[in-house]
């Protein structure tokens, strides 16, 4: 049988729920021409939900651009993901590929790799010139307009982990905005989850990006609608949950959509195999938060120990107080946190770790497994 909850990338169809008000305000802004900034922490479904929209402003004949740039390491890797984008979504065969390419980019050679692949596939390489780089970048940030121009079509171009493009030795954004700005047939969709990244490119008056885009938070996804999608999955394979174990699931889960998929996603493996099936206990749920939790500890158990003392010291403090404001007076005395500056200092380090979220104003330890092989140590 089929597990009904899954986790890690792209969830779709049956497996993705809720996201109503967020992809009709998205569909519509971008469909508008409205750049987007769509940020939250990692795992929240900001890339399931913009692969939704992209398929929606397709029907509307957009053409969708989507860039991956969660391993971009140079310019060349970068100009080469951005143009295999390119060639993706707008050529459909191997010749109209290489020609694209011969058309767009004369200063460069390509080096065109198809995969035996449905829908197919390009991998797209080449060889410029140290010198000839901006020339091919210039090009490159003009395409999406050119295209639009030429297919008297609109496009939409998403950049996903945006902030990635900040490990690069190069100054993309001021060149880029240069560009996009005149972009009145493109609209651009930068997303992220590297909060103190983003504020950095988006918010400093500054820098070149500066009010480029609308930003959209996206939050967790609300309990009722998560009730329902649990619910129903489980139905889905008859088996029965209760309405209170539920909610302690999703009080284990803090409503993470991908936790709660994780935990979920064990829940149904602990009780496919017990005998009988069909109904779930509390006792099915403490198993499988187990199961959650002992199939990280050798990872939790590395990152603790590369962790500076005051570090450790607030994710302490923030098991016993999730909700507290951690630069208060009180919560600073109570677990003898320091100066208000020395706080800081760990929650920036902390961030860069991935091990701290800041959502509406407060600060959550990112993992709630983590959180609870914390819990367990000072139990
Ligand atoms: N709308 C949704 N419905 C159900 N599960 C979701 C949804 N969005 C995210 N998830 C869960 O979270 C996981 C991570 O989603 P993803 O889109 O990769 O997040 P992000 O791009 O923000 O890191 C998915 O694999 C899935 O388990
Ligand atoms: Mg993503």
């Amino acid at each position: 049988m089929k597990n009904p909850f899954v986790f890690g990338d792209v969830v779709k169809g049956e497996y993705f729920t809720n996201r109503e008000d967020e992809l009709k305000e998205l569909t519509s802004d971008l469909s508008s021409g409205q750049n987007i900034l769509l940020f939250s922490p990692r795992r929240y479904g900001k890339t399931s939900l913009i692969m939704k929209i992209l398929d929606n402003l397709k029907k509307e004949g957009i053409i969708p651009i989507y860039v991956d740039l969660f391993r971009i390491t140079s310019a060349h890797t970068f100009i080469k993901i951005y143009t295999a984008a390119i060639t993706k979504a707008t050529a459909t065969r191997l010749d109209e590929a290489v020609q694209f390419l011969k058309t767009n980019f004369p200063s460069v050679v390509p080096k065109v790799v198809i995969k035996a692949s449905e829908p197919t596939e390009f991998e797209f390489d080449f060889e410029a010139a140290k010198k000839d780089i901006d020339k091919v970048l210039d090009d490159l940030y003009e395409l999406p307009q050119k295209i639009a121009a030429k297919r008297r079509k609109q496009l939409v171009v998403v950049f996903d982990e945006f902030q990635e493009i900040t490990t690069l030795n190069l100054p993309i954004e001021r060149s880029l905005r240069a560009k996009i700005q005149h972009h009145d047939k493109v609209a651009y969709c930068f997303m992220g989850s590297k909060r103190h990244l983003l504020d950095e490119l988006f918010l400093d008056k500054n820098k070149p990006l500066y009010r480029i885009a609308k930003s959209v938070p996206l939050d967790k996804i609300k309990p009722e609608k998560l009730k329902i999608f649990i619910r129903s999955r489980f139905k889905s394979i008859d088996m029965a949950i209760g309405e209170n174990l539920i909610d302690e699931l999703l009080r284990l889960t803090a409503c993470h959509p991908y936790y709660t998929q994780q935990l979920c996603h064990e829940i149904f493996n602990v009780c496919f195999s017990k005998k009988e099936a069909n109904i779930i206990t509390l006792k099915d749920i403490k198993i499988a938060k187990d199961k959650c939790i002992s199939a990280q500890s050798y990872a939790y158990s590395t990152i603790w120990d590369g962790l500076a003392g005051k570090q450790k010291d607030l994710l302490l403090a923030l098991t016993l107080n999730p909700e507290a404001n951690i630069y208060s007076q009180e919560f600073l005395s109570e677990h003898e946190l320091g100066a208000p500056a020395t706080v800081q200092t760990a929650v920036k380090a902390l961030e860069k770790k991935g091990l701290l979220d800041r959502a509406n104003g407060s600060y959550s330890i990112s993992d709630v497994f983590f959180e609870e092989w914390i819990k367990r140590k000072i139990a």
